[in-house]
């Protein structure tokens, strides 16, 4: 039987940090034995806000280069860029014209990024269409996304509907996947908030470029209270610090949150502090050697997006000929 079909479209906007690599990237390794999976990078939304020419270049590289570090590998995932597969903005455009002003006027990812704009591009007005469009382009199953997609992924759904519903079965109607073991990564400078890429205190942040040195000084500084009991309670916000490392060991390490802290009666803070950056250090140390080598091989990774764009184009192509057929564009002979 068929593995189920996943597809992720990641912008290539920035460095990855600790919280991606913990919450998403690990599972995305685990999942490429029983799945079927699509890795994008969403190079076509990106420009949805401006953008300098010669960073997405190198953001789209290093996007890659970070999914290959963490383990995600090219010979069983499809990973490839959005704009070397034209189909994705020939079915955004046919999707475009069959989504309501109303729908997108409700977006709250728009709202929040058009109020930070001066001149709002209509792009990011009708992203979610063609978010649709990867998606549906490849007849997927589910679709691991974070709260902040979900009304996208929604209407991923209506769309998929409402076209099979006017033109006959065209589209799987995609599901959201929930992860089984989201953890959960605060900020260390105020974790009640998530780890942010885009986080204006360097301290906040554990990024997977950083050295080993600079890990262990973030870890050292982090923001804990200032009681001295070392306990795991997501629900208490006077302790989200002290929890947040906890959560970040448990998510490195596999074991239990409650197992970790039975090991540290009688510690304090420091020595959580220590370990937890010890933990981190080991486990980013590989994955930014890897990223490195890879970075430096252009020409490698140049020919992994070759071999991902066909594979994506060839399946993407077989859905777009349907949908044209059932809109009435006449085939070019
Ligand atoms: N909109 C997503 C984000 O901003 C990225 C994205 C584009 C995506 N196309 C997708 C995610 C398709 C999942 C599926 O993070």
């Amino acid at each position: 039987m068929a593995k189920p079909i996943i597809f992720s479209g990641i912008q290539p906007s920035g460095r990855l940090m600790l919280g991606n690599y913990l919450g998403a990237l690990k599972n995305w390794v685990n999942l490429q034995k029983d799945y079927d999976c699509l890795y994008c990078l969403v190079d076509l939304h990106a420009i949805t806000l401006p953008q300098d020419p010669k960073e997405l270049r190198e953001r789209s590289y290093e996007g890659l280069a970070v999914y290959l570090a963490a383990g995600i590998d090219p010979a069983k995932n499809i990973l490839f860029l959005q704009s070397h597969a034209p189909q994705h903005a020939e079915l955004g455009w046919m999707l475009t014209c069959h989504t309501y002003m109303g729908e997108l006027s409700r977006m709250t990812q728009y709202k929040d990024k058009s109020a930070k704009q001066k001149n709002i591009g209509v792009g990011l007005f009708t992203y979610p269409s063609l978010m649709a469009a990867d998606i549906l382009l490849y007849q997927t199953n589910l679709v691991p996304v974070g709260q902040d997609q979900k009304q996208h992924l929604e209407l991923a759904r209506d769309l998929a509907q409402r076209m099979n519903n006017l033109y006959g079965p065209l589209f799987k109607v995609p599901e959201v996947y929930i992860p089984p073991v989201g953890a959960k990564i605060m900020s260390l400078q105020a974790p009640t908030a998530k780890m942010s890429k885009s986080d204006p205190d360097p301290n906040a942040t554990v990024f997977l470029s950083d050295g080993d040195k600079e890990i262990e000084k973030k870890l050292k500084r982090a923001v804990t209270d200032s009681g001295s009991e070392i306990v795991f309670a997501p629900d208490d916000e006077e302790k989200a610090g002290v929890t947040n490392l906890i959560s970040i060991q448990a998510a490195i390490t596999g074991r239990k949150p409650d197992e970790i802290v039975a090991s540290y009666a009688g510690k304090q803070y420091g020595h959580l502090k220590v370990d937890t950056a010890e933990i981190v250090v080991q486990c980013i140390k590989p994955v930014r050697e890897k990223y490195q080598a890879l970075l430096d091989d252009k020409g490698e990774l140049d020919r992994i997006l070759a071999r991902g764009a066909e594979a994506a184009r060839e399946r993407a192509e077989t859905t777009l000929a349907k949908v044209k057929d059932a809109l009435g564009f006449v085939a070019r002979h």
